[in-house]
């Protein structure tokens, strides 16, 4: 752990009581005032909800798999680019996505919903600007970049900043939008586009790290009402890739290749309103997995793509887990102590770097050592220290992280650092006996609906503590 300089900061950790985890994060900002600021808001999170599981019994029965947070969020966004209304169905209640709906109300674009079904209407013009306000609560505010310039041909969307995973560039975002001809600059926090005679264009959108998710999303987002034929080599494969590229085309759109590293998108020059239901959560679904591997029960996941999942169903089988799949059914059973594994985190259909943590904490518990390669992420490790809280053995040496299994966890008060570390922190009090305090679980409501509720249908014991 990165230990604080004496003086100013050691006096600052007593005053706040911050926990190491808080306090590796603090030193990692470049100055004194980002410094002050996260540390201020760090403060304001203990003030936030959290979550007390009291672990150590065996998850047992079937739960629903929610939609994908990463497929519903540009879906929303890609409303902007017909004036005809679009219902969505089965919309997860999150955080995220109700930050993206008032992102779009505040553009003054219509939203209504009844249940889990969300008609947006962006009749009229909308505004065609993303305040930082907004933006800075959810990186994917960037969503409604392409759209805006497809349909309106300007945007001016705030530059989202960094986050507790690593730098978050955009370089490749602008890449794209700038291959399709937008003039954009940056200025004052934000990304100014127009695109005063976009046309279609050929590209490479593949970064130092691999094809990127959101860069594709956006590109395409922004091609379909361009002029002309778009090509994107090196596009991300992701299963949300191609279900945002299947909404655009119910909306009329013409896009090819989604889902593999060439897409290949024919401009139009209207779409039309439509009706879509997005693919199930494969990292929701993933996560339930390894709830059910570690504790050693039996849980049926049902609505899900197991075809999604095809590389952690390979470790989970390979860590001693059973696994069944059907079309749209996942059934996970274990018995015994997981065997150790290795992953890389890798691009799709690789191992997705949003199960890495998880899997960190089934590793934790395994009988040998894991070895878990983070690299899409730069700073993806910090759960690792939280779990060493709780008795796990994470040594992590830059990319790589090698975990020596022990044989139980120990509940104790953590903070989770981002929203896939908080999953893994959950599992690790699941799986252990006592009650764990998961602090900050405003990372958790941001992509997990009601997680505590469905663990509840599994028997578990989470209770969400309100402040
Ligand atoms: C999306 C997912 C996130 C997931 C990630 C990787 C959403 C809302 N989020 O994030 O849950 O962890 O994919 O599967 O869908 N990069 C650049 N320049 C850019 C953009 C990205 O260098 O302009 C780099 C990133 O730093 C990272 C890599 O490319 O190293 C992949 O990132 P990317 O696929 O873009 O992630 P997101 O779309 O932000």
């Amino acid at each position: 752990m990165t230990a604080w300089p004496k003086s100013i900061w050691g006096w600052a950790a007593g005053v706040f009581q911050a926990s190491d985890t808080v306090q590796a994060m603090v030193v990692r900002q470049p100055d004194l005032s980002s410094r002050l600021t996260f540390l201020l808001g760090a403060q304001e999170c203990l003030a936030m909800d959290r979550f007390a599981v009291t672990g150590g019994r065996p998850l047992q029965g079937s739960v629903e798999a929610a939609s994908a947070k990463n497929s519903v969020l540009p879906i929303l966004a890609a409303c902007i680019l017909t004036e005809e209304p679009c219902t969505i169905d089965a919309v997860p209640q999150l955080e995220d996505v109700a930050t993206m709906l008032r992102l779009l109300q505040s553009m003054g674009i219509r939203v209504s919903s009844t249940g889990r079904t969300v008609t947006v209407e962006a009749s009229g013009k909308p505004a065609s600007e993303a305040p930082y306000d907004i933006v800075r609560k959810m990186r994917a505010g960037y969503y409604v970049l392409g759209p805006l310039l497809g349909r309106c041909g300007r945007a001016k969307v705030s530059l989202p900043g960094g986050c507790a995973i690593g730098a978050r560039p955009v370089d490749l975002h602008l890449k794209g939008a700038r291959a399709l001809g937008a003039a954009i600059d940056i200025e004052h926090g934000y990304i100014d586009a127009r695109a005063t005679g976009m046309r279609g264009a050929t590209m490479v959108l593949e970064g130092t790290n691999g094809p990127s998710v959101g860069a594709t999303i956006n590109t395409m987002m922004a091609a379909v009402l361009t002029q002309g034929e778009t090509v994107i080599q090196g596009a991300a494969a992701e299963p949300e890739v191609a279900d945002v590229a299947g909404f655009l085309c119910s909306m009329g759109a013409v896009v090819e290749g989604a889902s593999t590293p060439l897409v290949r998108i024919h401009g139009v020059k209207k779409l039309h309103g439509t009706s879509y239901r997005p693919v199930p959560d494969r990292i929701e679904v993933g996560t339930l997995a390894v709830a059910a591997a570690l504790t050693r029960g039996q849980v049926e996941i049902t609505g899900c793509r197991p075809d999604h999942l095809a590389a952690p169903i390979e470790v989970l089988r390979h860590a001693g887990a059973e696994v069944e799949t059907g079309p749209d059914r996942l059934m996970v059973k274990a018995k015994d102590r997981p065997r150790p594994f290795n992953i890389t985190t890798a691009p799709y259909p690789g191992f997705p770097t949003d199960l890495q943590a998880q899997f960190m904490t089934l590793a934790s518990l395994a009988e040998g050592t894991s070895t878990i390669e983070e690299n899409i992420f730069e700073a993806r490790f910090m759960h690792a220290m939280e779990l060493d809280r709780m008795g796990a053995r994470v040594a992590v040496k830059g990319s790589v992280a090698v975990v020596t299994g022990v044989k139980r966890l120990s509940a104790a008060q953590v903070m989770a650092s981002d929203l896939r570390a908080s999953a893994a922190l959950v599992l690790a009090g699941l799986a252990c006996e006592g009650t764990t305090e998961i602090l900050r679980i405003y990372h958790l409501d941001r992509g997990y609906e009601k997680l505590e509720e469905k663990l509840a249908t599994l028997g578990a014991r989470v209770e969400r503590v309100r402040k």
